[in-house]
């Protein structure tokens, strides 16, 4: 079988990874790849909003199912444009993505099926909102972005003040451009933050391990936030009562709402919780593979990802068993110096030969005459897999301190707080 995974990040080549090692796959494609990629896979640069090409491209191909990796296309519509053309394609409708593209539909189903999420309140323009937060009083606010913001839609605001300039930035400035104008503030709420991914085919589910992200900048979960700096799973955390918690209170309703709302759903949903006093709230959905969770996960995953696929595809998720390895995995993602600000790009990354018992995951990065350069704010992840967490760390940083590139940086503490 041949498969076209859509995507070009550390998510999409451990997600390639993965269909490499498949005994159905004979062939990966990937749109559009990188350096990295282009070792496992047969990359094509074409736009991945430019659905007529993309369909082309399956047709000529003759690709057996699509795999698509990031949100963008998934809210464009990507699935629908596929299954008109009668192209197999894993993600969700462009309905269904709605979960994520736009947070005042996320809210709103969560509360329509009873999902336990923080209090918000939508707005539609500036005046509103900062009417509103005249009496919010000196607590914390969350003020979000509604549409896609690549992650950085998010603002948590100290105080009624913040959240006012918030607003600004969004809906008067417009740094998000159309996804601010319209706006959700919620409630603050603390606590761990949990991913939880499940495979779906709009019937019923499957849970993967939940994992951990580390989404500041910085050790301690310092400065600024970021695409996500590294990952562990399964996280000791997410213990066997808390997951059925979750799957009680969360996961299921979710499946009522796809059903009740008849969202068709076919891929991977992943559930950004947050644990408050023992109960999981629902930060947030996103309608694809988390990234680095992504690189800690499949690693993890013993079953034939293509298997997967297939069931998936026949709606026969619940016809099959799929098993995941009793170890622990821990990925470190390296990047630019300067990233998430400015960055530069184009240096040689070295060492790569020398990672051993580790694998790495390229993201932004090119193969430029013979050489690997820097090509982007993540660059890579390294990811360890151990019986034990303290070990997966170590691997995974004994296997990072062999690959250099100038102005380097990546963390020193993921997993690190749970040992
Ligand atoms: N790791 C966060 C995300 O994939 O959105």
């Amino acid at each position: 079988m041949k498969v076209l995974i859509i995507g070009s990040g550390g998510r999409e080549h451990s997600i390639c990874w993965k269909f490499a090692q498949s005994r159905k796959i004979d062939k990966v494609y990937c749109i559009s790849g990188n350096g990295g990629i282009s070792q496992i896979a047969q990359v094509s640069d074409i736009d991945i909003s430019d659905f007529e090409s993309l369909a082309a491209f399956a047709k000529e191909k003759e690709i057996d199912f699509t795999f698509v990796g990031p949100e963008i296309p998934l809210s464009q519509g990507i699935v629908d444009f596929f299954r008109r053309r009668n192209l197999k394609i894993i993600g969700p409708s462009k309905a269904a993505a709605q979960l994520e593209s736009s947070k005042i539909y996320s809210k709103q189903f969560m509360k329509n099926y009873d999902i336990a999420t923080a209090e918000y309140h939508s707005f539609f323009n500036a005046q509103d909102a900062l009417d509103f937060l005249d009496n919010w009083g000196n607590k914390k606010a969350v003020v979000k972005a509604d549409g896609l913001a690549a992650g950085k839609g998010v603002y948590i605001c100290a105080n009624a003040g913040e959240a006012k300039k918030a607003v600004c930035e969004m809906m008067t400035d417009k740094v998000f451009g159309l996804a601010g104008s319209k706006i959700i503030i919620e409630e603050f709420i603390s606590g761990r933050e949990l991913s939880y991914l499940i495979f779906t085919d709009g019937k019923t589910y499957s849970m993967m391990p939940a994992a951990q992200d580390h989404k500041r900048i910085n050790d301690n979960d310092e400065g600024q936030n970021t695409g996500g700096m590294g990952a562990y799973a399964p996280a000791p955390l997410a213990a066997v009562d808390l997951n059925k918690k979750v799957e009680e209170q969360i996961i299921k309703k979710i499946m009522r709402g796809l059903a009740a709302e008849k969202l068709d759903y076919k891929g991977v949903l992943y559930i950004g919780v947050i644990m408050n006093d023992g109960e999981p709230f629902v930060l947030e959905f996103n309608c694809r593979f988390g990234d680095p969770e992504t690189q800690a996960v499949l690693p993890l995953l013993e079953t034939d990802l293509t298997d997967i696929c297939l069931a998936i595809l026949d709606e026969k998720l619940s016809e099959i068993k799929i098993n995941w390895k009793k170890q622990f995995a821990v990925s470190v993602v390296a990047a630019s110096g300067g990233y998430p600000n400015k960055y530069q790009t184009g240096f040689e990354i070295k060492g790569l030969d020398k990672v051993k018992d580790a694998l790495v995951f390229h993201a932004g990065v090119k193969a430029q005459n013979g050489k690997i350069l820097t090509a982007g704010g993540r660059v890579l992840t390294v990811t360890a897999l151990a019986d034990d967490i303290q070990g997966a760390i170590d691997k995974a940083y004994k296997n990072i301190s062999q690959i250099t590139f100038d102005k380097m940086h990546y963390r020193k503490d993921i997993a690190k707080r749970l040992v």
